[in-house]
């Protein structure tokens, strides 16, 4: 699948432009502050619906605007589709072909991302949080399915951890069970489908960190625990957890177990990553998680995702990456850099010029 048209209106600091894309090598160039990674991270809001780094959709609309909109046209295996989303203060709208959605949901899966800036580090160095986040968005890409029972098991989630802060013993001791019942299936959908697309991830992205580091490093993912079994009996497991747990969440207020607690463990060469790689190794072990990420979208929908390098060439050496570039030919790919010339090591691609959200045409780059 590719991205063959980008609008952008109101969105970040655009006022109104339109990227035309070819389906190789996009080099957006431009100094800082002028708008490379706003357009990159309008791609990906289209694939996730989500926002990069930020929790409120508000920043995305340009100050002083109403609303922003973004809005693509792609060409896939099931022919050419167009997206957009409109981004209001409190509420966003996403319309496939022309048609709006009742249900964001269906909205996954149109169009599939990989995201890599040097933000992706912190997958690698810092807490479970960014690494489940990193599991939620790239698995809910693929699966409308985990994206539905994530949802859910948020909310009800939020409902147990309000009741957990309740005075009235009773009223605990009557909703909880109904809480727990509902919270375990869900639970054990999340899991099973994380367990499969990390044993998926964890075989890929050895190769290709073995690749990049010329055999001298062997990368480990693994889920830091384990749920075995099929749904049925990890959900009858997690509910007598959740049962098991009950004075204890009490007393602390929240739910201390379940797949919102989770963690990828990251090993290189046996030693946990976290905290003990260094920044090399870490930027090679995150790449070679989100280049894992690209043949998993591949494998699982029969064409390659966009991908998506934000500012990210630079701070590779040389030989990493001519490798980067070699091993995503054949995949659309968004690349931002200041020094488009210092980077890419003679790579053809198109050029797009941009300065303060605009699209510097007709000089030359
Ligand atoms: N909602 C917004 N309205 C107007 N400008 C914005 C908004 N959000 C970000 N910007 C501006 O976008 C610029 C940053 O763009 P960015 O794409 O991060 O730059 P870079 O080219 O360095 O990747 C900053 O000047 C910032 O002020
Ligand atoms: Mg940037």
């Amino acid at each position: 699948m590719v991205v063959k048209k980008l609008t952008l209106e109101n969105f970040r600091n655009y006022e109104h432009e339109t990227f035309e894309f070819s389906e190789g090598l996009n080099i957006l160039t431009g100094k800082n502050a002028q708008g490379k990674t706003n357009c990159a991270e309008a791609v990906f809001y289209l694939c996730t619906g989500a926002p990069l780094r930020i929790r409120h959709d508000r920043q995305l609309i340009r100050s002083g605007a109403e609303f922003a909109r973004i809005s693509a046209e792609t060409e896939g295996r099931y022919g050419k589709v167009s997206l957009a989303a409109v981004i209001f203060e409190t509420k966003r709208e996403l319309y496939v072909n022309g048609n709006k959605l009742s249900r964001s949901v269906d909205f996954l899966g149109n169009m599939r991302s990989v995201f890599f800036s040097p933000g992706e580090l912190r997958l690698i160095q810092d807490g479970p949080e960014e690494r489940r986040r990193f599991l939620n968005l790239s698995i809910s890409q693929t699966s409308r399915d985990y994206c539905t029972a994530l949802v859910r098991y948020r909310r009800i989630l939020d409902q147990r951890n309000n009741l957990l802060k309740e005075h009235d013993v009773s009223l605990i001791a009557e909703t909880l069970p109904v809480w727990d019942e509902q919270l375990a299936q869900y639970a054990a959908r999340i899991a099973v489908r994380r367990r499969e697309f990390l044993s998926s991830l964890s075989v890929l992205a050895a190769d290709i960190h073995a690749e990049l580091t010329d055999g001298a490093e062997h990368l480990l993912l693994s889920p830091d625990r384990e749920y075995r079994g099929e749904e049925g009996e990890v959900a009858e497991r997690l509910l007598k957890e959740l049962k098991g747990s009950r004075e204890r969440d009490i007393r602390l207020g929240f739910t201390s177990v379940g797949p919102h607690r989770d963690d990828i463990r990251i090993t290189i060469d046996g030693t946990d990553a976290r905290g003990y790689a260094s920044q090399g190794q870490a930027r090679t072990a995150a790449l070679s998680m989100k280049l894992a990420e690209v043949e998993i979208f591949r494998k699982l929908s029969g064409e390659p995702p966009v991908l998506v390098l934000d500012d990210v060439l630079s701070e590779l050496d040389l030989p990493r990456r001519k490798k980067l570039l070699g091993h995503v030919a054949g995949v659309q790919c968004i690349l931002t850099c200041t020094h488009a010339e210092r980077v890419l090591s003679g790579a053809e691609g198109k050029k797009i010029r941009i300065q303060g959200g605009k699209i510097v045409r007709g000089t030359g780059v």
